[in-house]
């Protein structure tokens, strides 16, 4: 049984990705500080696939303790999403992003290096594109300038990635997520944002559930089908199955190249106000929303091509947006208690 370290893992993305390699046979071991992740999700990840992953409360930025962990853990391969993710925060805080997203990736690749692990999948974002020339956006898009010190880790962790798989054994796979939406069918686990929700699900789920007074929708003044920004939400679920392919990709070595990047997507661009319209269809609460000015840093369109990962990796998204809604208002009710 190979044995997978996944960084990050009680975090939303990362927690449905453990339940994923468990459900797919590989022994999991878990670390995260615990900084935008409850404790809880360990249990929680047990009562959907009967097996407790190996947990462990190390801040990657304590380089004894990373190098402490490795001393005494073997494994065959890592998946890396223990970073800092809130763009506005960046902004007032790019030192602590630098930090907490740069200095923890070099933390875990001398690891690599040093204990000979080989196989390491990254946490990439369609943020990578900025506003891309062409839609659907594909992996040979231009690299942008980065429009947030979030959106420069992101780049500057691809770039690092790179280099160490020129100077080493490494082979590494990056995946770039477009919006990932949705909870686990259980809804057992699914986003748990710290305050105010940034991201757009989120807002929606906790002002339907009484929360929030009503969402705000950022601009209907853009060039799009009812001036509302464009993105591709992508079932977290479907997102963390992508991450098993990869990893059974580097496994068996049929990566084409030791550094590889892939779009994680549906390949289908939703306006915000076509989210709010398909999320009170599904299930039936009226949403009290209104129409303000643009959000700064904003992106019009951007949307995945996802040729390369239905070719190349084997991966399709198997549930639509409307299902991802749908299992996010699961998730919030069940936090609510009703
Ligand atoms: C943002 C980042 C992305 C990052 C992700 C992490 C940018 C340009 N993109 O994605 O790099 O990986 O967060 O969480 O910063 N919206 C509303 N009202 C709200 C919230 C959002 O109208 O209350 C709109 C936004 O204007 C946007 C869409 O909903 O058009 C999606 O927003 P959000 O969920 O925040 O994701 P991104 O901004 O696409």
């Amino acid at each position: 049984m190979k044995k997978v370290l996944v960084t990050g893992g009680l975090g939303y993305i990362g927690s449905h990705t453990v339940v994923a390699l468990q459900e797919a046979g590989f022994e999991v071991l878990v670390i995260d500080d615990l900084s935008n992740a409850e404790l809880e999700v360990v249990e929680r990840i047990e009562k959907i696939t009967g097996i407790l992953p190996h947990f462990e409360q190390i801040d990657l930025r304590e380089k004894k303790s990373v190098t402490d962990f490795f001393d005494r853990n073997k494994m065959d391969g890592i998946i890396h999403f223990a970073a800092s993710k809130a763009v506005g925060e960046s902004v007032e805080n790019p030192l602590l992003y630098y930090e907490n997203n740069l200095n923890t990736l070099i933390y875990l690749l001398q690891q690599c290096d040093s204990h000979k692990i080989t196989n390491f999948i990254f946490s990439s974002s369609c943020t990578v594109y900025g506003e891309p020339d062409n839609l659907p956006v594909t992996e040979n898009a231009p690299i942008k300038l980065a429009l947030s010190p979030y959106g420069n880790t992101k780049q500057i962790s691809e770039e690092i990635i790179f280099d160490s798989c020129a100077a080493s054994a490494l082979q590494s796979i990056s995946l770039r997520y477009f919006n990932p939406i949705g909870a686990h069918e259980s809804a057992e686990i699914g986003e748990l944002p710290i305050g105010t929700p940034q991201n757009l699900v989120p807002f929606i789920t906790q002002t339907a559930a009484g929360l929030r007074d009503e969402l705000s929708v950022f601009g209907d003044d853009y060039p799009t089908k009812d001036g509302s920004c464009i993105r591709d939400y992508v079932h977290v679920v479907d997102l963390a199955n992508a991450h098993v392919v990869a990893l059974q990709r580097l496994f068996s070595e049929e990566n084409l190249l030791n550094y590889e990047v892939f779009n994680l997507g549906t390949g289908k661009g939703n306006s915000v106000l076509e989210v709010v319209h398909a999320f009170e269809k599904v299930t039936g609460e009226k949403l009290n929303y209104k129409i303000v000015g643009r959000r700064h840093g904003d992106v019009v369109s951007v949307y995945a091509d996802t040729t390369k990962a239905n070719e190349i990796l084997g991966w399709k998204t198997q549930r639509t947006m409307e299902e991802a809604l749908a299992s996010a208002w699961k998730w919030e009710k069940k936090l609510r208690g009703s």
